[in-house]
């Protein structure tokens, strides 16, 4: 009883400020992936501005659909030497900001 109400007010606390697109995209993002939060989002969009403009700008994630983002990102995530679990919150980011077919 008393764990269940302490997991209930940590995730109530979660307040993370996001523009209205990226709450948009965050919501698209969390019918398709359960469980996924607000941090990841913001974490992988993190990532991808510190891991992934070392070759070329940031790229807009809008201009690919989910398929395409499935195949270049973890292309990508290899040049950039991340590991497996910062790839999965880079493609998320991606796939939640990406074309929504
Ligand atoms: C070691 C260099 C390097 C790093 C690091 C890198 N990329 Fe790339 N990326 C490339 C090259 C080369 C291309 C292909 C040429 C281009 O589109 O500029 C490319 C292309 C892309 C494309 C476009 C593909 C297309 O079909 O137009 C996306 C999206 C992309 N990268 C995302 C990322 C993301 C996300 C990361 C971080 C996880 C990343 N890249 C890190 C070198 C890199």
């Amino acid at each position: 009883m008393l764990g269940l109400g302490i997991f209930l007010a940590s995730c109530a606390a979660s307040k993370v400020a996001m523009t209205d697109t990226e709450s948009a995209n965050y919501k698209y993002a969390k019918a398709k992936f359960s469980g996924y939060t607000k941090e990841q989002f913001v974490q992988g969009k993190t990532l991808t501005e510190t891991n992934c403009i070392k070759c070329h700008r940031m790229k807009d994630p809008a201009r690919f659909t989910e398929e395409q983002l499935n195949k270049i990102i973890p292309n990508m995530a290899k040049k950039a030497k991340i590991s497996d679990a910062d790839k999965d919150l880079v493609l998320k980011y991606y796939i939640a900001s990406g074309k929504h077919s």
